[in-house]
């Protein structure tokens, strides 16, 4: 699809704005009213006590449509139903969302209008929260956060600056041109979906583990983050996604065909298991050896004994076997994290490997990469390389899936 045509189809999007009740829902008029002059069509829904802090006559003369308030309206069930309401927009943004309606959401509630479509929606969701910079760091709003970016909801914001309640720091709702350029991503990657729509996707990720004993094993610190974030990313463009995942504490994200598996040999035979698929992104921490025969019971601790000598074998190359393999899926993308000389190594495991793609990551320059939320890497094809900056790895993930689907669909001109 060409930039002008699906700018074209940007001009009349179904957009459901969803205003929670903060300090800063005033907010969200300067924001429906921007959605407007783009030409988007937008309903609006407010929660009980966001009425506290605008009034839907002003929502519904910006919005140019009725505003819609409770959840046992029979009136307004009679006209557009709850589900309707959740199938009729193609995004809905959440703004501000509050640290009580994040929490809500989180715990799959349903007890009025707008938890009840949230919860009945499978159309992209965006949320920019907006609270006291306390509220937002406590760790229950830490928890709720993770767990909703888990089952793919995307956020803007909170900026950092003045807070309504006079104190400064991170809460604050993020500038309204902020969220629509976040909506524009949202609604330019839904166009683009339908590019992966019949194309299946392997995906590994997290750490394998391997036994010594019945009680000591072999791993890594992977997190599995990068890897659920690619699955969420190529499930949110329409593909199908089948992640074999490896050790991680992240939850099974919704919608994603997910196998757990513990070692690299399990993992091997998960992926030859899921051929033929159009892509495969090999991004598990895999442990590149394993204890030769794990003791059947515990290896227990000899007095004089003052060494343990254990023999280690070489385990599968997952990536290599896929990219080599007589069902080779199209695409095959490999990770590599460097300490030095990063593009020199990863054009070498490129070709060691016989992927099409490395991802590579320089854990040096970039110490945190392990559970963090952030990671910088580049892109190394036969055709050249392309460095990124740092950003989120959801965000790394949403650049990485539209090379996927300009891959796919060379003349779409998707970039
Ligand atoms: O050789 P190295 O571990 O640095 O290569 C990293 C890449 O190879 C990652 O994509 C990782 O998922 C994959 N890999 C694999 N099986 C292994 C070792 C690494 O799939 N046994």
């Amino acid at each position: 699809m060409s930039q002008i045509e699906s700018n074209k189809q940007l001009e009349s999007r179904r957009i459901l704005l969803i205003i929670g009740g903060g300090i800063a829902a005033y907010r969200s008029l300067d924001l429906i009213r921007r959605m407007r002059d783009r030409g988007w069509t937008v309903k609006t829904i407010l929660t009980r006590s966001a009425v506290e802090f605008v009034t839907p006559l002003s929502v519904a003369a910006l919005s140019e449509n009725t505003v819609h308030l409770e959840l046992l309206s029979l009136t307004e069930e009679s006209k557009m139903g709850h589900i309707e309401l959740a199938r009729w927009a193609e995004a809905i943004v959440v703004a501000p969302a509050t640290a009580n309606l994040m929490a809500r959401v989180a715990v799959g509630m349903a007890d009025d209008l707008a938890t009840t479509v949230l919860l009945a929606t499978n159309r992209p969701i965006l949320m920019a929260p907006s609270m006291n910079l306390e509220m937002w760091g406590n760790s229950a709003t830490r928890h709720n956060h993770a767990l909703l970016q888990g089952r793919g909801m995307e956020f803007v914001g909170p900026d950092s600056g003045d807070l309504a309640c006079g104190e400064y720091g991170a809460g604050r709702l993020a500038e309204v041109p902020e969220i629509i350029a976040a909506i524009d991503r949202i609604l330019h990657r839904h166009l683009t979906a339908s590019s992966l729509a019949h194309k299946r996707f392997l995906i590994t990720a997290g750490a394998t583990r391997e036994a010594i004993d019945p009680v000591r094993y072999i791993s890594n610190h992977s997190s599995g983050k990068q890897g659920y974030a690619l699955a969420l990313a190529l499930r949110n463009a329409g593909a199908e996604v089948i992640l074999v995942s490896g050790i991680t504490t992240l939850p099974a994200p919704a919608g994603i065909k997910t196998l757990a598996v513990t070692s690299a040999r399990e993992m091997l035979s998960a992926c030859l298991e899921q051929l033929p698929v159009d892509g495969a992104i090999c991004t598990a921490a895999v442990a590149d050896w394993r204890v030769a025969e794990a003791a059947p019971q515990k290896i227990k601790k000899i007095r004089d004994q003052q060494t343990l000598t254990l023999e280690l074998v070489q385990n599968p190359d997952i990536l290599a076997t896929l990219s080599h393999h007589p069902s080779r899926p199209d695409l095959v993308i490999g990770f590599a994290a460097e300490s030095e000389s990063l593009i020199a190594n990863a054009k070498i495991k490129l070709a060691a490997k016989g992927c099409d793609w490395i991802i590579a990551n320089d854990i040096a320059a970039n110490g945190a990469v392990f559970g963090s939320d952030y990671n910088q890497v580049a892109i190394i094809t036969a055709a050249g390389v392309e460095s990124l900056p740092q950003m989120t790895k959801l965000e790394v993930a949403n650049h990485i899936t539209q090379r996927i689907i300009s891959h796919f669909n060379p003349a779409g001109g998707v970039k």
